[in-house]
């Protein structure tokens, strides 16, 4: 979305009254849209999780303008936090801190903490600068299924929800969630995005990469996320010959040449991780919703730098978090 025309402007204006008035906004970032609602509003907050059906438990994250208004929501704003924003905000990190008592609990899942991102997109930016109050949005998407990367998967979603306003700014360009990091006395990633861990540690140090299997802080990442309707396979690349000869009608994201069987059909992905992450979302919404298709067979990408997160969300979305079957 170009931010220089009057009538964007309108629009945000539009969004930002509607957040005041307790409405809730989906809204375009640079990683997945957004299901907004003002954070001090616990109603509105709440009316967010039921619309998404999501567990009252698992804690949204606060978008803010920048850290000073981060430092706002919680209880002390580390020179840690402070360096770790200089360096990537406004962008896909968010750090959970002790969380201050005038944010209400519901925003954050009953938590002691919150968790606070500045997202980097001309249309979020546009709307925290209008609206002045921090927006607590989980992605937009219902709770389990595919996150949205654009406007059109938010309306796939919710386009029966009257109240709701959706602003359109276009496909996101990095198309997966951002990193979260939970800044305590040992830093420790809850859940793998853009900003990696050597990024992470050039900037602070020591930082701790939880494995998956015993990832238990961050409800969200639970293990079936992310995930298509028809189930999905993970399988690796030398067995997906042997895999496909075995099913049939299936659609299949692949990144390698093989010659996919007449019954399925093929969703050549991008070799490259950028890219691959930008359409991983919209192409599995595309392959969920082929006709005839029973179920979705995904080649495994490389181990190989810079697949980190893009294996986490295939193994979520495959119900099996370790090494694909
Ligand atoms: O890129 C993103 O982060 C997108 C855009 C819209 O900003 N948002 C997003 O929100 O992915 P959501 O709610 O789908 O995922 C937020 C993740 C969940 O795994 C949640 O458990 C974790 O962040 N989280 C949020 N607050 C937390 C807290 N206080 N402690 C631990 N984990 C937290
Ligand atoms: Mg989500």
């Amino acid at each position: 979305m170009q931010m220089h025309s009057e009538l964007d402007q309108k629009a945000i204006e539009r969004a930002a009254e509607h957040l005041a008035r307790g409405g809730i906004v989906a809204f375009p970032t640079e990683t997945v849209y957004g299901l907004g609602a003002d954070t001090f509003n616990p109603t509105a907050v709440e009316a967010v999780y039921r619309m998404k059906g999501r567990p009252r438990d698992n804690p949204s994250i606060a978008h803010v303008s920048g850290p000073e208004m981060a430092a706002t929501l919680v209880q002390s704003w580390p020179a840690e936090a402070q360096q770790l924003a200089e360096t990537f905000w406004p962008g896909p990190l968010a750090l959970v801190l002790p969380r201050h008592p005038r944010v209400p609990a519901v925003a954050c899942g009953g938590r002691d903490t919150v968790a606070v991102r500045s997202p980097d997109h001309p249309c979020a930016r546009a709307l925290l600068a209008a609206c002045s109050c921090p927006i607590s949005a989980p992605s937009a998407n219902r709770s389990g299924h595919v996150s949205a990367t654009t406007a059109e998967h938010v309306r796939d979603d919710f386009g029966d929800i009257r109240d709701l306003l959706i602003l359109d700014g276009g496909p996101c360009a990095i198309g997966v969630e951002s990193t979260v990091l939970a800044l305590g006395s040992e830093p420790r990633i809850l859940r793998p995005g853009q900003v990696s861990t050597e990024m992470l540690t050039s900037c602070i140090g020591k930082v701790i990469d939880t494995p998956l299997a015993v990832q238990g802080d961050s409800p969200g990442t639970s293990s079936r996320h992310y995930a298509p309707v028809r189930p999905l396979h993970l399988v690796r690349s030398s067995e997906l010959v042997a895999c496909l000869q075995d099913m049939e009608s299936c659609a299949v994201l692949c990144c390698s040449a093989t010659r996919i069987p007449g019954s399925c059909r093929a969703f050549p992905m991008p070799g490259d991780p950028d890219a691959y992450a930008r359409c991983l979302y919209e192409t599995l919404r595309r392959a969920d919703a082929c006709e005839n298709m029973t179920r979705i067979v995904v080649e495994c990408p490389p181990d190989s730098p810079g697949w980190g997160t893009i294996i986490d969300r295939l193994q979520r979305a495959s119900g099996s978090p370790g090494v694909p079957a």
